[in-house]
């Protein structure tokens, strides 16, 4: 396997990482009482699976093989929903800076099929920093309050999931 694709190999990884961290800060927010950010978080952990998957379809259908990696422990408390939502913006600078340098390779290695299987990451980093920025300017605008915090909760647990568990296994 090449350095490109071990580069995209690594970013699976990366990629489960992000659905670990958006799930334990799910689990943080149901904590402490915000179902409806943590109903947020959830949806964002289903959309990371989605982006691994791209990634892992895309190694296969390329003919070579997937080798999946141990995942970090995530942290598990943030000291309240605007520090989560902080350190989820910090989270995707970082991957944006990830999918940027696999573009790089992919150009250095004149892989057009994997630089336009990139393109869609490249647009939709843009939309995940978008959403993280807007969540935390709307809470740095509202600072913190119990009362907008309620509002906000109820606004963000009508975020649709892709999936959803089987009736009996649901709460
Ligand atoms: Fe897979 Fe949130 O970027």
């Amino acid at each position: 396997m090449n350095k490109l694709f071990e580069a995209i190999n690594d970013q699976i990884n990366a990629e489960m990482f992000s659905a670990y961290l958006y799930q334990a800060m799910a689990a943080d927010m149901e904590d402490k009482g915000f179902t409806g950010i943590a109903h947020w978080f959830t949806a964002q952990a289903q959309e990371e699976m989605v982006h691994a998957m791209k990634f892992y379809r895309y190694i296969i259908e390329r003919g070579e093989k997937v080798t999946l990696k141990a995942l970090e422990a995530p942290q598990a408390t943030w000291k309240d929903a605007k520090a989560a939502f902080e350190a989820a913006l910090e989270h995707e600078k970082y991957i944006t800076a990830r999918i940027n340098n696999l573009v790089k390779l992919a150009r250095k290695a004149d892989d057009y099929a994997t630089e336009i299987m990139l393109h869609w990451f490249v647009t939709e980093q843009v939309e995940e920093e978008a959403h993280a920025n807007e969540i935390l300017a709307k809470i740095k605008l509202m600072g913190n309050a119990p009362n907008a915090m309620y509002l906000l909760d109820r606004e963000l647990g009508a975020r649709p999931v892709l999936f959803t568990m089987p009736a009996n296994t649901a709460d």
